[in-house]
């Protein structure tokens, strides 16, 4: 997981952590912090696995750590998340040794992580659903003044 460490530690990666955090300190809906971004990727891994699908382990927990890093810009500047996301993934990516392939492979699913077309998109549809899945909407106090659909919300844990 040397690849994975290097994002943790990597500059940018951590002064955008710290704006998400600046900006939804009063926030009272999910969070987009590193806890949010490795329960993410756990649950996706989780998913990799028990489907047998083969996805690397470091080219996961990229995609996740990375696919909500610039949540701070949308509330400043009203610039959609999965696309500014995925534009950073690229240098980030590419300055912890991931290759072109890897970081188009990671860009896909970021940019796919808030509505997913393709069910077919294998590794897309995992982020997507290990994102959706990450949320404890049965524990969550505003439940009931969230945008979330009645369908969408977990009602139960399930990873
Ligand atoms: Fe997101
Ligand atoms: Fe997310």
């Amino acid at each position: 997981m040397e690849r994975i460490s290097n994002i943790l530690n990597n500059k940018v990666f951590k002064e955008y952590l710290k704006r998400n955090e600046i900006a939804e300190k009063e926030r009272v809906f999910c969070k987009h912090n590193l806890n949010h971004s490795i329960d993410v990727a756990r649950i996706a891994y989780i998913l990799n696995l028990e489907n047998k699908w083969g996805y690397d382990k470091e080219l996961i927990y990229a995609a996740a750590l990375m696919h909500d890093i610039t949540k701070w810009r949308q509330y400043e500047e009203g610039v959609p998340h999965h696309i500014s996301a995925a534009e950073i993934a690229d240098s980030i990516l590419a300055s912890c040794k991931f290759n072109d392939n890897e970081i188009e492979i990671c860009k896909n699913a970021i940019m796919k992580h808030r509505k997913l077309e393709d069910e077919n998109d294998s590794f897309a549809s995992l982020l997507y659903k290990a994102d959706k899945l990450s949320r404890l909407c049965f524990l969550c106090e505003a439940k009931d003044i969230c945008n979330w659909s009645q369908e969408k919300m977990n009602e139960k844990l399930v990873y």
